[in-house]
């Protein structure tokens, strides 16, 4: 049973408070099932846009539409219990100006249930992360690398390697702060950048490829799972799924060939005599059918 079984929802002033205390546990969460088998163990499931790449086989996270980040949102609120959510504003929904912004990430929360935003905090986010924090919504910022700038940057490159860099990105940093964010991921930044950034910060930072000197970390389910052949050097994995479902798969298709799948123990015997003994060798499922059978 998990430590944190029968406890209430974690919200921002939960994650806000854990700043320089107990690490915070976050993982990308896009489906309700994933939700479930996470949660016991996250303090925050983020439906990152990344479920652009993952999930829809994007190239990167540009063309993740509002709808996408709502409907990913409504299934991960399904599943998770006790983490807290939050969802991504895509590329497009927050930088065109504070009232589109509200509006856009209104619908998030209203749609979803969710518990706060992330938007990809560049300079001229600050405004925009006050205005929807002053109107209710919690706001979680994100600096260093910034998968929507990919084509600005020409890349995904890590931040920090100059003083010029590293000095905008602590900037940047500082900005969502003030603005009223209640924590920052903080992505593909160099280890001393990323110990400055939450030094300086009084909220906590979240990283992905940004060292051990940040308050929690957090990375992309799939692929601390295994489920691409590309790790990149900041991932470290925990399960070979890719292998497991390969085998799985292979398996499933040599018994379909053979024509040794379904067997008697995955057939339905539904007779007088079947009913009478209340299956009859049926599996079980059948009493009581769930939707799926
Ligand atoms: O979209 C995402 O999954 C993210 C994480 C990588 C932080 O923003």
């Amino acid at each position: 049973m998990s430590k944190h079984e029968n406890s209430r929802r974690l919200a921002a002033p939960d994650i806000r408070a854990r700043k320089g205390g107990e690490k915070i546990v976050v993982l990308t969460a896009y489906s309700a099932p994933m939700a479930a088998l996470l949660d016991p163990h996250c303090d925050v499931l983020l439906v990152g846009d990344s479920v652009g790449q993952v999930i829809h086989g994007l190239p990167n996270t540009v063309g993740v539409t509002l709808e996408m980040m709502i409907l990913h949102g409504q299934a991960v609120m399904r599943g998770a219990k006790r983490a807290m959510v939050v969802v991504d504003m895509p590329f497009g929904s927050y930088e065109g100006g504070v009232e589109a912004a509200y509006l856009n990430a209104a619908r998030v929360m209203k749609e979803t249930l969710c518990q706060a935003v992330k938007v990809e905090s560049g300079p001229a986010v600050g405004e925009t992360i006050r205005y929807l924090v002053e109107r209710g919504i919690p706001v979680m910022g994100h600096v260093g690398l910034r998968p929507q700038a990919v084509n600005v940057d020409g890349g995904f490159k890590a931040k920090g390697r100059t003083q010029s860099e590293r000095e905008r990105v602590l900037a940047e940093a500082r900005t969502a702060e003030e603005a009223g964010a209640f924590a920052i991921v903080v992505e593909g930044v160099a280890e001393k950048l990323a110990e400055e950034i939450t030094a300086t910060l009084s909220v906590p930072t979240i990283g992905i490829g940004a060292s051990k000197f940040c308050d929690g970390q957090v990375l992309v389910t799939d692929d601390m799972l295994g489920l691409f052949d590309w790790t990149p050097k900041f991932v470290r994995r925990y399960a070979d799924l890719k292998r497991v479902v390969d085998e799985a798969a292979a398996a499933f298709a040599a018994d379909v060939r053979a024509g040794s799948f379904p067997g008697a123990a995955e057939t339905y015997v539904l007779g007088p005599k079947a009913a009478a003994s209340g299956g009859g060798g049926a599996p079980s499922r059948v009493a009581g059918d769930s939707e799926r059978s």
